[in-house]
């Protein structure tokens, strides 16, 4: 599949996208009602999403990225979690929260939450992805917060790309 500029049509635009972080980051200052927090972003497609994000949330809060990747330059998950650079700081007793941009077949959420849940002992561990495609899971995996919950579509914009373009669009659209 190739996408062009011209052929895609808005799925969410900037005032929802804003409106549903204003919810998604309501939600979570009342969960950890001001305890710090480690938000892991997972690069890259979650890097726009993250910064607005975090900037809604009112705990004491370090952030983390790290890379996995899974697509290449196909509109389909390879299947396969590749482990480009998860470098972590010690995670022991902290409540962690994982940033990612989609869950589609769930692979990268769970490869991550087994990852933390095998290499620490954290006091807490949550999952907030932006978009859910519930439909396309292969893995039983849930986040525990979700923006938007989406059909088999590919979505570009707004950190997610199709072979590393659109990111910047600031809304979020399909083909
Ligand atoms: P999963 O491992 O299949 O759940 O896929 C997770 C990753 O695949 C996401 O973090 C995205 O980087 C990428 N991805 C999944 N669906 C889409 C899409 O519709 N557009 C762009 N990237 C996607």
């Amino acid at each position: 599949m190739d996408i062009k500029l011209e052929e895609l049509k808005i799925l969410f635009d900037e005032k929802q996208i804003r409106e549903k972080i204003k919810e998604l980051s309501a939600k979570l200052n009342k969960l950890y009602k001001g305890e710090e927090v480690i938000a892991i972003c997972a690069l890259k497609g979650a890097v726009i999403f993250a910064s607005d994000l975090i900037r809604e949330l009112n705990m004491p809060l370090r952030i983390e990225f790290i890379r996995l990747s899974s697509y290449g330059s196909s509109t389909k998950s390879s299947g396969k979690v590749n482990a480009v650079d998860i470098k972590l700081p010690d995670l022991n007793e902290k409540n962690v929260l994982i940033i990612e941009d989609i869950v589609d077949t769930g692979l990268t959420a769970k490869f991550l939450v087994d990852f933390i849940h095998m290499n620490f002992h954290v006091k807490s561990l949550k999952f907030c992805s932006l978009l859910d495609k519930k439909v396309t899971r292969k893995v039983e995996i849930e986040p525990d917060f979700y923006g938007f919950d989406i059909d088999d579509k590919f979505v570009v914009g707004y950190g997610l790309d199709y072979d590393e373009h659109y990111r910047n669009l600031p809304y979020i659209a399909y083909k």
